[in-house]
């Protein structure tokens, strides 16, 4: 999609608020809305911009979905197992719709913005009220004027138009913020809907980005998510093009005390200007997830991928040799058509290899309309499901070898909570490595620094260190 193409949305104009308003509040005082946002943290960006929105038009916003008048799913399509969890969810709204026949239902994100989905919904789901996709989130108050003045099952799945610059999230969190810097994916790996469902890459304009970062930081945030599908691919559509570090460096200038993360690096992406950008920085985190997926040549290439193994180590080769201690999580796909054993031992070995503090691993899907899913799959589900086993009973081994080279030292540490354990908080370091240590609850939202006394394979505990303390 070319540049010109995206006109940057406004704030909501004032007449279809008025309008919004006089149906929605004829004969009560509050209405009140729920949201909620599955899959990945774009989704929930956006439905923190959804969320936004609502509370402009003036509703209020609940965690309760049973004493909601409008209730929106945000939804995933990224596996079959999202979808099936939001049938079920659907299926038990219908008894709330008879309830309260005025309850309004919503569904939306990237499930909805598959046509047969919605022709699905509207034939198995009626009374479903609105449908609307990722490209039309900005249309999303027209779509609701149009459900209250009659239309049955107001449908929207149509081409992206807007930008929704001028709308302000009503953000989930107090002081971790995702700040999107880009929609959208070109990268089409066989296996993958995303890009069905997202449409092709739309860069936010940086001036954008680094406003809403200065906000945030004003407003006493502390974590900045910067997310994307492939934020290595940031700024190339751009009349002005610039990358993605050029990027991070901007945001780093902004005045501050704050962390900031990025997701997702696809490795066929990640420049060396990018690794010494991270590797040079004090606020961006040691930390990069570079989503490999599997460890074979031959996968990786039907996979659509386009990079081997021996390219994607020497990324990880070049960020060890400048920092050995260098924290590393990738993503993983486990069962892809016609996986083998051996390509699936390559895979064990790579895990090996690279020495990785967390995997997020994930048995294949198959997803209609995607490429992969026209090949005949002779691997057995009892058989992937066995190598997922295999592979977390690595990864517990490797995380737990590989977690002692922090012993004994101080963390910085972002206090995001009260951990399962009594009396003990937890949060992350620059690393995002997952820290546990007893603090008074008070200490959320802050940095504080953690002397790691005891490692496990999926976290490290420690006590709280004064600077004086650290000092010794
Ligand atoms: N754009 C990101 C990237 O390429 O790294 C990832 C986005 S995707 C939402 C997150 C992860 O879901 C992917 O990295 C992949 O491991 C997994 N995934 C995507 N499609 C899948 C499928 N059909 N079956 C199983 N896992 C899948
Ligand atoms: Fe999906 Fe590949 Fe795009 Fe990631 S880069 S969203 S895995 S198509
Ligand atoms: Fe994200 Fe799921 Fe859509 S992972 S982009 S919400 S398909």
């Amino acid at each position: 999609m070319k540049i010109q193409d995206t006109v940057l949305a406004e704030a909501l104009p004032e007449s279809l608020l008025a309008q919004l308003r006089s149906h929605l509040f004829a004969g009560r005082e509050e209405i009140r809305a729920y949201v909620h946002s599955f899959g990945c943290q774009l989704n929930v960006s956006d439905g923190e911009r959804i969320r936004g929105m609502l509370r402009e038009i003036g509703f209020t916003l609940t965690e309760k979905r049973e004493e909601a008048d409008l209730i929106l799913l945000n939804t995933c399509a990224v596996r079959e197992s999202a979808e099936d969890h939001v049938y079920g969810i659907l299926g038990n709204i219908k008894h709330e719709k008879v309830r309260n026949p005025d309850l309004i239902l919503v569904l939306c994100g990237c499930m909805a913005s598959e046509e047969q989905t919605s022709e699905y919904v509207r034939k198995h789901y009626p009374f479903v009220d609105i449908v609307f996709g990722t490209a039309s989130l900005s249309r999303f108050p027209q779509l609701l004027l149009d459900h209250l003045e009659g239309v049955k099952f107001a449908c929207d799945t149509g081409e992206y138009d807007a930008m929704y610059e001028g709308i302000v999230p009503s953000r989930e969190h107090p002081f971790k913020a995702a700040v999107p810097v880009m929609f959208g994916c070109n990268n089409f790996c066989t296996y993958c809907i995303v890009p069905y469902v997202r449409g092709r890459e739309r860069s936010r304009r940086p001036e954008q980005i680094l406003q809403e970062v200065r906000e945030l930081v004003r407003d006493g945030y502390r974590e900045i998510m910067l997310l994307g599908q492939n934020v290595n691919s940031y700024g190339k559509d751009l009349p002005e093009p610039i990358t993605f570090a050029q990027l991070l460096r901007q945001v780093e200038a902004i005045p501050g005390d704050f962390v900031i993360r990025f997701l997702s690096s696809h490795p066929k992406d990640a420049t060396p200007e990018l690794l010494d950008t991270i590797l040079d920085s004090r606020k961006i985190g040691r930390h990069l997830h570079l989503p490999v997926q599997c460890g074979s040549n031959r996968i990786l290439k039907a996979m659509n991928r386009r990079y081997t193994v021996e390219k994607y180590l020497e990324t990880v080769d070049y960020l060890r040799q400048r920092d050995p201690d260098f924290s590393l999580t990738t993503d993983l796909i486990v069962g892809f058509p016609n996986e083998s054993e051996e390509d699936f031992q390559d895979t064990l070995d790579l895990v090996q290899q690279v020495q990785y503090d967390n995997l997020y691993t994930f048995i294949y899907s198959k997803r209609r309309g995607t490429k992969a899913a026209e090949i005949e799959d002779k691997t057995p589900d009892a058989e992937k499901r066995q190598r997922m086993e295999r592979l977390l009973k690595l990864q517990r081994e490797v995380a737990t070898a590989h977690y002692q080279r922090f012993l004994g030292r101080t963390l910085r540490v972002l206090v995001e909570g009260e951990s399962k354990r009594e009396g003990f908080l937890m949060g992350k370091d620059l690393a995002f490595i997952i820290v546990e240590f007893p603090g008074d609850p008070s200490l959320i939202g802050q940095f504080v620094s953690v002397r790691v006394t005891q490692t496990r394979n999926w976290a490290v505990e420690g006590v709280l260190v004064t600077p004086e303390e650290e000092q010794q």
